[in-house]
């Protein structure tokens, strides 16, 4: 009898044991599981790398395509503080870097903005100008870096009757009709809206050009006029509006200003060159000219208060 409570007491034991020793196993496999699959987590690679708990945070909440591609890069303390920027674009980091470094400013959001319009460049530059995307329609962006043909011309330009304009003027169907809603708007309220200039083609923008630079130089030119083929105006999707006694320089002081700047986007109209934007648009401030997007678009740029080379840069022209 004791003999066999004796084995009974070993069996227990060994039993006993037995599952102490499957669990302390159990509990030893799974952290060394644990430790393999956390080397190959972002968490693990991007702290090797040298980014800190809080920057791995802001890291993570990029698309997984983005953090692999950072992986492949050196840790440096400016990646993250662009990252967080509005109008980040990630094919843009190592340019914002270097023009973060070389243009010596130190306003973030502004270098993601300048390089997100390639303003980071010189003007013209041959290697950085593309071709304007016909495709993109009355989204097509047409500025310093995106040009037009010689012999583009739109093809649904219709005339403007004489009595919404100085001279002959013709606009793009859809733009017209657009304006023609909004010159009834703004006339139910006394006010008087007059196109000074609508299309123009390469020929008519050459000279126009040209006769600027003639009598005040180039710079200046530059500053207030495209070059032949890089107008909005040859897309006849742009219109210089004024008013009766006021020209160009002084139309910012009319109620007919202050109408347009409240309401333009309603009926699918931007002012294209803003105050302050100079740098970003390339051009002085135009109070008059504005840029027919559509009244979707035109209300997001308007709720958004940026240029409409910003709103292409990020929202139509994005890259991976
Ligand atoms: N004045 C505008 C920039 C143009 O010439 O197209
Ligand atoms: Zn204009």
């Amino acid at each position: 009898m004791k003999k066999r409570r004796r084995i009974k007491k070993s069996v227990k034991q060994f039993f006993v044991g037995f599952i102490i020793i499957l669990i302390l196993l159990i509990i030893i496999i799974s952290s060394i599981v644990k430790k393999i699959n956390y080397r190959h987590t972002y968490d693990y690679k991007l702290s090797k790398i040298g980014y800190s708990k809080e920057e791995i945070v802001e890291v993570k909440k990029l698309d997984e395509k983005y953090i692999d591609k950072l992986l492949d890069k050196k840790y440096n303390k400016m990646i993250v503080k662009f990252i967080k920027q509005k109008y980040f674009i990630f094919s843009n980091l190592d340019e914002y870097m270097k023009y973060y470094k070389d243009s010596d400013n130190d306003d973030l959001a502004y270098t993601v903005t300048m390089v997100n319009v390639k303003a980071n460049n010189d003007y013209y530059d041959e290697d950085i100008v593309k071709n304007a995307n016909i495709k993109d329609g009355n989204l097509i962006l047409v500025n310093k870096f995106h040009k037009l043909n010689k012999d583009y011309t739109p093809d649904d330009l219709v005339d403007v009757s004489i009595q919404y304009g100085y001279g002959t003027n013709k606009l793009r169907k859809e733009v017209y009709e657009s304006f023609l809603s909004m010159w009834n708007d703004a006339k139910a309220q006394n006010l008087s809206l007059i196109i000074t200039s609508a299309y123009r083609d390469y020929d008519y923008q050459q000279s126009l050009w040209n006769n600027y630079a003639a009598s005040k130089g180039d710079k200046w030119a530059d500053n207030v006029a495209a070059r032949a083929g890089y107008s909005e105006h040859q897309t006849g999707l742009a219109i210089d509006i004024v008013t009766y006694g006021s020209n160009m320089d002084n139309f910012e002081n009319t109620d007919e200003f202050k109408w347009l700047y409240e309401n333009s986007y309603k009926y699918g109209f931007i002012l294209r060159y803003p105050k302050d934007k100079e740098k970003i648009t390339g051009y002085s401030y135009e109070s008059w000219h504005y840029r027919y997007v559509g009244k979707e678009v035109a209300k997001k740029i308007h709720d958004k208060d940026i240029t409409y080379d910003e709103y292409y840069a990020y929202y139509i022209n994005k890259k991976d």
